[in-house]
């Protein structure tokens, strides 16, 4: 997720800068970049990769100036280059801008710019920013920010600079965060606490659409043109909590940022309540073309994927081939030219996906890929690509990533589905309404948790657990299980519920965790019969279950509530107490949660 950091005031910006930058590394970039007012000169240094690559420029060439802004980039338009770099620079080189969210209606204000003169050399929504507050200029900078926001339309929090008005420094924010640090010596601006403990502890929260004008030695907050006051706060927390927001692992962080992931995953790809995938997807020719349609992927982005072609078989009424990418890439005989092969990665490196991919693309197939990274393997090589839009995840065991693949799969089904004529419009507009419900379903869980820490005990001291569910219910039940498996450490085994009495039964005894997914109507009751059977022979039964049935409760030890949502889109809700799940064991057994043993975030080999 990019990082701001903007400072004005007495002493040098450009240390001040570059330390909170440094600060915020631990949200994941790409690039940087800083521009630094020097003798009413707008001077600008940016680099591609690592920090070091601009502070190495920046020793060379000192920026001697007391307000300037910086970022870390982690792209979302155009791939990572010193180019698409951040600070943007207006065509006509008066106002720099720094960046954070997504500006979803940058190619029409960028049309209307280009009629007017304006240039633009980058692939970014932020460069359009840059020159429509030039082009709002007419000598008060304040006033140029606040009549460009009235035209965006996106999330965004924005640090601004500008040759005329060389000692003022103006942010603002909309849904991105943004805070205020108060010194002795001056302002700063920052995306995030730890930007800025090393200078002071005092900040200010900004609320939606405040526009502050800092200047050498004051600062005043404006909203929609009226003055207003905002409290100085005062942080508590340490360097090393503030990285992850007061949240003891990146893990737990970023399960509670899967409201927001939802919401910015669907900005991209709805248009006033409707789908619009854009060029991220095919045309309904070139759909009816493809004889076939494969969907390949390892570990979580696998789950996500068994998801995806359910969705797709719904919306196109033909069979999907979905398979775990090590296995595929050598066995895929009937892929061929006239395919589409669908590759799902949140890291965009993984060896055997590309491998899958590389593959396809020697015989001529199509290639559509569902990723986290703008810019990776995966992004490059593809012929379309859909972003997840999650933010970096840093953790090692995948949940947010997961969340938006399973909406990215599910959207691309609907936008198929739609094109082909098995959906309608109300159709679309219906499934559109409930992706917009799942951000307020997905907090009413988050709500409750520590109602989870009695079964989470429970767990803990099992060297095994169960997993299982029919039909979708299953593959939510896979996932469930590989969280728990990937930072417990314990043995867990996802399966069919039907499958159970066909061998594995014989290892059900007295006590052990059976964890049972419940969502899918039609299954409901023959769900009901496999906890009856594992019951009896003494398990701990525990239901993870939208329907509200008193059975339930009855037949197990411990009932899990998720909100109600179409079958299809259950495992988007199913997965979040059992992510939860998974955590709490991990911690309960003091393992490195973010960082399980034998394992990598992105495994780039064979
Ligand atoms: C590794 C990670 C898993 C991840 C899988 C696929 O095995 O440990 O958490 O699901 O790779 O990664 P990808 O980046 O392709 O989604």
């Amino acid at each position: 997720m990019c990082g701001i950091v903007a400072f004005n005031g007495l002493n040098d910006a450009e240390e001040r800068i570059i330390q909170g930058l440094e600060k915020l590394e631990y949200r994941g970039y790409d690039s940087a970049g800083i521009a630094i007012i020097e003798d009413d000169k707008l001077q600008v240094v940016k680099a591609a990769g690592r920090l070091e690559a601009l502070t190495d420029k920046l020793k060379d060439r000192p920026l001697k100036g007391t307000v300037g802004i910086g970022h870390t980039r982690w792209a979302t338009h155009g791939v990572p280059t010193e180019t698409n770099a951040h600070p943007h620079v207006s065509s006509d080189g008066r106002v720099a801008v720094v960046h954070n969210g997504i500006i979803e209606n940058f190619q029409a204000i960028k049309d209307d710019l280009s009629e007017k003169g304006y240039t633009f050399y980058s692939d970014t929504d932020t460069e359009v920013v840059a020159n429509l507050i030039a082009s709002k200029f007419q000598g008060d900078l304040r006033k140029a920010v606040e009549d460009s926001i009235n035209d965006v339309v996106g999330t965004f929090s924005l640090a601004v600079l500008s040759v005329d008005d060389p000692d003022k420094l103006i942010v603002t924010r909309r849904e991105s965060p943004l805070i205020l640090g108060i010194c002795d010596d001056g302002v700063f601006a920052a995306s995030d606490v730890p930007a800025l403990l090393a200078y002071t502890r005092d900040v200010i929260y900004l609320n939606n659409d405040d526009i502050v004008e800092i200047d050498k030695d004051s600062y005043h907050i404006y909203n929609h043109g009226n003055p207003v006051q905002r409290d100085v706060q005062t942080v508590e927390w340490s360097l090393e909590s503030a990285g992850k927001e007061g949240y003891d692992h990146y893990m737990i962080k970023e399960i509670f940022e899967q409201p927001k992931a939802i919401k910015d995953c669907l900005r991209r790809k709805v248009t006033d309540g409707f789908i619009d995938l854009k060029d991220q997807s095919f045309t309904k020719e070139e759909i009816e073309a493809f004889d076939h349609i494969y969907i390949s992927a390892c570990g979580t982005a696998f789950h996500a994927s068994q998801v995806g072609k359910r969705a797709l078989e719904d919306a196109l009424q033909r069979e999907i081939t979905a398979d775990i990418a090590s296995e595929f890439r050598y066995n895929m005989p009937f892929l061929n030219e006239n395919s589409l092969l669908i590759v799902v990665s949140q890291s965009g490196e993984t060896g055997d996906t590309l491998a899958v991919l590389r593959e396809a693309k020697l015989r001529g197939a199509k290639v559509l890929a569902i990723t986290n990274v703008v810019g990776s393997s995966v992004d490059r090589e593809s012929d379309k690509v859909m972003y997840c839009d999650a933010g970096p995840e840093i953790s090692v065991a995948s949940t947010k990533a997961y969340s938006t693949q399973l909406l990215s799969l599910y959207l691309l089904a609907l936008d198929f589905g739609y094109k082909l004529g098995t959906y309608g419009r109300e159709d679309v507009k219906m499934a559109i309404e409930e992706f917009e419900s799942i951000p307020g379903k997905i907090e009413e869980i988050l709500e409750d948790i520590d109602t989870l820490d009695p079964i989470a005990e429970r767990l803990a001291k099992h060297p095994a657990v169960f997993y299982l569910g029919r039909g979708i219910d299953y593959l939510s039940a896979k996932e469930g299980a590989l969280k728990l498996k990937e930072i417990s450490y314990i043995h867990a085994q996802s399966m069919p519920a039907g499958e159970l009495k066909h061998g594995s039964i014989a290892l059900i005894e007295e006590g052990i965790p059976v964890v049972t997914i419940i969502t899918q109507s039609p299954l409901v009751e023959k769900s009901i019969s496999n906890i009856k059977e594992v019951k009896a022979r003494g398990a701990y039964t525990i239901a993870i279950t939208d329907e509200i049935s008193t059975q339930f409760s009855d037949l197990s030890d411990a009932v899990i509530r998720v909100p109600a949502i179409s079958d299809l889109y259950a495992p988007i809700l199913a997965v979040l107490p059992q992510q939860v799940l998974a955590y709490k064991v991990s911690v309960l057994l003091g393992n490195d949660v973010d960082k399980p043993r034998n394992l990598a975030k992105s495994v780039t080999v064979e």
